[in-house]
């Protein structure tokens, strides 16, 4: 959801931003833009397109101070005029802008009456020009800007008149940033500077700070000078490397049983689940999880496993939806936010709410540095290393494992068990293989030849169905849908045809002839069908389906786990055949850090 960046240093700040924006393009790629201090000016650089096209046109200057932005579009098209940074009328300010203003509509206008002129139709065009209508140069320009702003925002602001000092403010949306030998480094992730920087600053709501390489002067919305506490750079793990997978998605996909295996390590070495004994579940009646997109089906089949081995109430929501739904949130729920990144904002939102009723919450992420993980009273770590592709597949994988674990240690500490969940998951990370490109050829082509793709499933496979449909139409842009198999009568059946291709799973015994029910009656109105299973159907129950797909053989509570894999794998390969970058789906960004 765009990111921002900012250099001030010895070196050439053009260089080093577009260092910082190509590991912030998981935000958005929509457009991105430089813009440097030159003598009296601000210099621009923007284009639509990818980072490499700035790359194509950015030549080196002497300059040494600058911010830059990648933008995922909101407000405006993701044209050249949309393009950050933006200017203030008289070229003074430049601004990146990582956020939503919800009042531009109404600053606009103001500004408008007062005769300031707009070039381009972004909500962040409004703050060049509030900071140029303060006039003033010191840290109550921004400050006096942002009080006048509904939203959310990451901000990095140049003045050409101030040179060598980077204006930041935060509400909402991340920011961070380091200073070293003569250097500042900024960003809305701080893995820009992580080889670069010992320590970072992680700025909260309503901080601001003026950056130069003598000093960073942190303030509170009063513009009086605080103190933040450093973070150490040292802790995290990053690889950028694809090594021989043409994908980041591939190389994701491929590194489930290394990623389970070292999640088992971490959570064995420290005992993570320990803490989760009688005394800690003693205060709670219900369990609540959330999430968005994958995180929301992962999220599904924790409250799925939580219900089934601990007997406890638990459900899981979407959080855009939650947070608006006057949920019934108290100091008895336990509440578990799942978010890869971390950062996503309605997540963080339930977080917020969830804290505000007093409600215990634990941060289930993948990023341990990330808002989330800081907000949350608790973490559960993911541990699946960086996550690159736009589609989540590792850390979906990762997810519902611990998800499984935190079950099976409820259950052990509830029903005075002693199940060695850690036994299960190491059994099933040594057995575990990915299937291969070939073995998917048939499928692959089968939902190239159709119209619609749809999945069903029952219980744990509903679930598993959901994130196959959301991969599938993520990164092939084929319109895909997910049904209950005992649903397809309810109505979903009046879409089925010949033109369509439907994917039934089904991975628990005592639910294999109900989702073979709602196999037939999709083959019986001409849908060509693809079973998946584990087990082995007799041929009589499978007649006239187009294809049979044989997962590998797992307890059926570690199929979710073990299965997802073939269809990950399924939208990555569709996505191939059509000539796409599975990593990069258009319209869509990584990390989702606005309403
Ligand atoms: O970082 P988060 O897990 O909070 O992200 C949530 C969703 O935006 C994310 O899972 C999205 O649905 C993925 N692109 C799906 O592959």
């Amino acid at each position: 959801m765009c990111g921002i960046a900012g250099y001030i240093g010895k070196n050439c700040a053009e260089k080093q931003l577009l260092e910082s924006l190509k590991l912030l393009e998981y935000r958005g790629y929509d457009s991105a833009g430089i813009a440097v201090q030159d003598k009296n000016k601000i210099n621009i650089t923007k284009t639509t397109g990818k980072i490499i096209a700035l790359e194509n046109m950015l030549t080196s200057t002497k300059s040494i101070c600058g911010i830059a932005h990648t933008r995922w579009a909101t407000h405006g098209a993701p044209t050249y005029e949309n393009t950050h940074p933006h200017l203030s009328n008289d070229s003074t300010w430049a601004v990146v802008h990582n956020g939503i203003i919800e009042n531009y509509g109404t600053i606009k206008k103001d500004l408008i009456s007062k005769g300031y002129n707009f070039k381009s139709e972004t909500d962040t065009e409004v703050i060049a020009n509030l900071l140029q209508q303060q006039n003033s140069n010191d840290i109550h320009a921004l400050i006096n800007t942002c009080n006048m702003l509904i939203g959310s925002y990451a901000l990095a602001c140049i003045n050409k008149n101030i040179p060598n000092k980077i204006f930041l403010a935060r509400k909402k949306s991340p920011l961070y940033v380091a200073s070293e030998q003569g250097e500042v480094f900024i960003a809305s992730d701080p893995v820009c500077f992580l080889s670069k920087a010992s320590e970072y600053y992680t700025l909260a709501d309503n901080q601001y700070c003026i950056a130069s390489t003598k000093h960073l002067e942190f303030f509170n919305t009063s513009g009086q000078k605080i103190n933040l506490q450093p973070t150490k750079t040292e802790k995290f793990d990053i690889s950028y490397q694809k090594h021989n997978y043409k994908h980041y998605m591939e190389k994701e996909i491929n590194q489930v049983p290394a990623v389970l295996n070292n999640l088992i390590e971490t959570y064995k070495s420290a005992d993570l689940l320990k803490k989760f004994d009688k005394n800690y579940l003693a205060k709670f009646n219900k369990i609540v999880l959330i999430g968005c997109g994958t995180a929301y089906h992962a999220g599904l089949m924790g409250a799925r496993y939580i219900q089934e081995f601990a007997r406890i109430d638990a459900s899981c929501h979407i959080a855009s939806e939650y947070r608006y739904c006057n949920p019934i949130i108290d100091n008895k729920t336990l509440c578990i936010l799942v978010s890869q990144s971390g950062e996503t904002a309605d997540t963080l939102a339930v977080c917020e709410l969830a804290k505000a009723h007093g409600a215990t919450t634990v941060a289930l992420t993948n990023v341990l540095y990330s808002t989330l993980a800081r907000m949350a009273d608790e973490i559960l770590p993911v541990c699946a290393g960086t996550e690159i592709a736009v589609a989540s597949t590792k850390a979906y994988t990762a997810q519902i494992t611990v998800l499984y674990m935190f079950a099976k240690q409820l259950q052990n500490v509830i029903a005075n068990k002693k199940e060695n969940y850690y036994e299960i998951v190491h059994k099933l990370a040594k057995k575990i293989t990915i299937p291969s490109p070939k073995s998917l050829k048939k499928a692959v082509l089968e939902v190239l030849a159709s119209e619609k793709v749809f999945f069903i499933g029952r219980d744990y496979d509903y679930v598993s169905v959901k994130e196959a449909s959301l991969k599938l139409k993520e990164i092939t842009y084929i319109n895909t849908a997910e049904h209950p198999a005992g649903e397809l009568k309810h109505g979903f059946l009046s879409l089925v045809d010949k033109n369509s291709v439907v994917f039934a799973l089904a991975t628990q015994q005592h639910l294999l002839n109900k989702t073979l029910n709602g196999a037939h009656e999709a083959l019986a109105r001409g849908a060509k069908v693809i079973m998946v299973s584990q087990f082995n159907i007799p041929k009589e129950q499978t007649q006239g389906f187009y294809h049979t797909v044989k997962l590998q053989k797992f307890s059926e509570e570690l199929l979710p786990i073990s299965c997802i894999s073939f269809f990950q794998l399924l939208a990555y390969e569709t996505s191939l055949a059509k000539g796409l970058n599975p990593d990069q789906p258009r319209n869509l960004a990584k990390s989702v850090t606005v309403e």
